[in-house]
């Protein structure tokens, strides 16, 4: 992370917002130190909220002085033992007692990840401020922003997460608007890089420059997050990685020649959802909340209920002899609005184990083949239909191919790091037209076809 700064500034004026015991700070200010054309001098402002870090915290920063007192650079440091987000926030709004709004040239972040409540304390801070963040790490990064002067460099390490899905949304717009995005490291293990933190989620170092226009290219890197690992790089189109038409501003990350081709052949579908008329909805039921309607097997007064674990292969089998999940759901009036009319759906799964080959997961329910007027699709599911009814057969054989085929499931990973396939990523994607899936759905006879069979299949009838 220190490495990928570029200033060059004589006053180094740094930023670390959660800085534990210095880490990331000592770092860069020994390669600053280090370099040929050094710094005169370097502020750094710390914030950490832990009273235990700040000794250790202390004493490495006393240590530090004295290597830039070796290297001819003067160093001050500033440690603020209080929680930066408060602190951040009466900056940014300029109240009466805050200090003057601090002018960094530099911050290294390694923010603390948690969600945010909607209704908690820290939120209606972020929003007194302007900013909309569901997680503290989102929080942490619009404040820096924020806090950078023009030209300000950040590099900062955090979950994938915003780069996609609707809760990062308004985080994302802020901050493309506001930094210029230069520098992206992927680590691909999700349990490589923060083992210590239990953080299941990909990780990325990045590094962005303030008020600077997006640049043609952007460096893009890649390691497994193991130490030592090695680090794949290449340079791409900005575009490839968010592109300027993308309305809700996803980040991708085309890591290889393979992830490079599948944007490209998905480049060649433009069909929104609504355009086939479809929409993409969470399954309405969410078993804890209508456990007292739930049958571990169907009756008199029951409609089917699915689970994931009712997926087997092209379409769902119901019931399932042996298994945890209840098969069925009471229909009666207060479950009414859980239940949708018999049909033909696609159903797609929201979750996926790390195990798993592919993210996304489709599968078809078949009326025809599960009698039952109405059904509940649990809330673990994401369910295609058109206008809460269900789709002709070969449109839902098309469109579950389609999702099935490995050039969606490649091209998906590069915006979604995690493995939660939300009803928005479905939404955002961009389909063949309702012919192409009915004429792709026509093809498939068989819906025991190995991967490459139906990849075969999808690529003679889409590419
Ligand atoms: C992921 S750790 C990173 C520590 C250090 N920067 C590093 O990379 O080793 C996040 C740090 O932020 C601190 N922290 C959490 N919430 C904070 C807050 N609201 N204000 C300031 N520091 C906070 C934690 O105590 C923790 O030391």
């Amino acid at each position: 992370m220190a490495s990928l700064f570029e200033i060059h500034s004589d006053e180094v004026r740094l930023l670390d917002a959660g800085a534990g015991a210095g880490a990331l700070s000592i770092a860069l200010i020994e390669r600053l130190c280090r370099q040929p054309q050094k710094p005169k001098r370097i502020v750094l402002t710390a914030y950490e909220i832990d009273v235990t870090q700040i000794k250790p915290l202390q004493a490495r920063l006393e240590n530090c002085r004295h290597k830039c007192e070796r290297a001819g650079v003067s160093f001050s440091a500033k440690i603020f033992n209080e929680d930066f987000i408060a602190a951040a926030v009466s900056q940014v709004r300029g109240d009466l007692f805050a200090l003057n709004l601090p002018c960094y040239n530099a911050a290294i972040i390694n923010p603390p990840y948690r969600k945010i409540r909607s209704d908690s304390h820290t939120r209606t801070l972020l929003r007194s401020a302007g900013i909309e963040a569901s997680n503290l790490y989102a929080g942490f990064v619009a404040l820096v922003t924020r806090l950078l002067e023009q030209d300000g460099e950040m590099v900062a390490i955090t979950p994938r997460s915003f780069c996609n899905g609707p809760y990062f949304k308004a985080f994302r717009k802020d901050f493309l608007e506001k930094m210029s995005l230069r520098r992206l490291h992927v680590f691909e293990s999700r349990s490589a890089a923060f083992r210590g933190d239990e953080v299941l989620q990909e990780n990325i170092i990045f590094r962005a420059i303030k008020g600077m226009p997006a640049p043609g290219q952007i460096i893009l890197s890649n390691s497994s997050g193991e130490p030592g690992s090695a680090v794949a790089e290449r340079a791409i189109d900005f575009q490839e990685v968010v592109s300027s038409a993308d309305a809700d501003c996803f980040i991708h990350l085309p890591m290889d020649h393979h992830d490079h081709q599948a944007r490209h052949a998905m480049g060649k579908f433009s069909t929104a959802l609504a355009k086939l008329g479809l929409t993409v909805s969470t399954g309405r039921v969410v078993d804890f909340r209508a456990k007292e309607f739930l049958r571990e097997q169907t009756g008199a007064d029951t409609v089917p209920l699915i689970y994931p674990c009712h997926f087997n292969g092209g379409f769902i089998h119901w019931p399932k002899e042996k298994t945890r999940k209840p098969n069925a759901i009471v229909s009666n009036e207060q479950t009414k609005e859980l239940l949708v009319p018999a049909g033909v759906y696609v159903l797609v799964k929201r979750f996926t184990s790390k195990e798993e080959r592919k993210r996304i997961v489709a599968c078809i329910y078949d009326s025809q083949q599960i009698p039952a007027q109405l059904v509940g699709f649990e809330n673990h599911l994401n369910y295609f239909h058109f206008n809460g009814q269900g789709l002709s057969m070969a449109l839902a054989k098309g469109l579950a191919a389609f999702l099935n085929s490995t050039v969606v499931d490649v091209y998906f990973r590069q915006f979604n790091g995690h493995t939660q396939v939300n009803a928005t990523d479905l939404r955002s994607l961009r389909y063949p037209t309702k012919a192409e899936l009915e004429k792709l759905g026509q093809k498939i006879t068989d819906w025991n076809l190995s991967q490459a069979e139906l990849d075969t299949v999808v690529t003679n009838e889409l590419f």
